[in-house]
């Protein structure tokens, strides 16, 4: 069985992982730099790149440690091509780099946004494509139909904020803290999530695209009337009803998109997968229309290089390899 090093450093996270074929993970090491962003509110290229570099090679050890392997173990190099910082993702791919080259080992550039799709392999060892899967994170928003292991069929996308960006934005006009999601999510469990009518938008009918623009103003604009005439702002009602806003129209247009292609099978992936708000509602809608429902643990959804090892051992079942010429793509496309 194939046994792939993989390497993300596409954000904040430094992380090294080691698979046994697609599903197997052996170890998944990730340093988060949450902590040294949190004080400016959000992640600095400069300073995510710096800290890769000190980070990178303590991590690539630790993985192969926790494996119980060596290099000379290593059959297959999968990193992060894109999409991503620039700065953070040439750590990332240098490394890569270097490792294949010493070892004369294939080396496959992934797209983190197909990683995050195969975390969902990894989690549930028996999911096969085809599947309907909705992709939420922290800079992207992408309704897509899995044709196969490689294959991806992007349907709709965020026209203007990505979920989770929409999250953290919330977040921070409540006065929480970096990243804002998980604090929002949890708030959200003792608020009222019908208190304030925030606005679904669904966009054109038949349109399968997102947009959180409006509903970021919609809070906005709510919290600056409640201040301005003195009245109490209920944060987990803000954040309760924020929530159902943003999940409802995900989870529609998820579901529409599955019954649109006979698919009885959807995933989630990405860091907002790790909402509980989006899984329990989605849970609900999949047991109505006869759905499976899929999405990966918490650890899983939010940045890691396990899901990039997965998604570069298939791609590698499937022939497609990089060559040492193999750059970053910080706005690389899923296709
Ligand atoms: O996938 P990810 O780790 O990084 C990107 O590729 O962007 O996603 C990070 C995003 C952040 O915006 C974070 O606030 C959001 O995922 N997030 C959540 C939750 N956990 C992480 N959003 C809502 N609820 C959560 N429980
Ligand atoms: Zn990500």
């Amino acid at each position: 069985m194939t046994i792939t090093l993989a390497i993300e450093t596409s954000c904040d996270e430094t992380s090294c992982a080691i698979l046994k074929g697609g599903r197997e993970v052996l170890s998944n090491i990730i340093s988060s730099q949450i902590e040294i962003h949190k004080k400016f509110g959000g992640v600095v290229p400069e300073v995510a790149s710096r800290k890769h570099i000190e980070t990178i090679n303590l991590i690539i050890q630790q993985a192969l440690d926790e494996a119980g392997l060596g290099f000379k173990d290593i059959d297959l190099i999968g990193v992060t091509q894109g999409p991503g910082l620039v700065g953070a993702l040439l750590v990332g791919l240098s490394s890569a780099k270097a490792i294949a080259y010493a070892l004369d080992k294939p080396l496959v550039g992934v797209n983190h946004i197909e990683g995050h799709v195969c975390a969902n392999y990894i989690e549930h060892k028996n999911l096969e494509p085809p599947f309907t899967c909705l992709i939420v994170s922290g800079g992207h928003t992408y309704l897509v139909q899995a044709n196969s292991y490689t294959n991806y069929e992007l349907i709709g996308r965020t026209r203007d904020d990505a979920a989770g960006e929409a999250f953290d934005k919330i977040a921070r006009a409540l006065g929480l803290s970096y990243p804002g999601g998980p604090i929002v999510d949890k708030l959200a469990k003792t608020g009222d999530k019908f208190a304030i009518d925030f606005p679904r938008v669904y966009l054109e009918p038949n349109s399968y695209d997102f947009s959180f623009s409006g509903l970021k103003t919609a809070v906005l604009n709510y919290l600056n009337q409640m201040s301005q005439k003195g009245k109490e702002i209920i944060v987990e009602d803000v954040a309760a009803s924020f929530q159902q806003a943003v999940i409802e129209v995900l989870v529609e247009k998820t579901i529409r998109l599955a019954k649109e292609r006979n698919s009885d099978k959807i995933a989630l992936a990405g860091g907002v997968a790790a909402n509980e708000g989006l899984r329990n509602l989605i849970q609900k809608r999949g047991k109505e229309e006869n759905i499976e429902i899929f999405y990966p643990s918490t650890v899983l959804c939010t940045d890691n290089a396990a899901m990039i090892g997965s998604a570069a051992y298939f791609n590698y079942i499937d022939g497609k390899v990089s060559d040492y010429h193999l750059n970053v793509e910080p706005n690389l496309e899923l296709r």
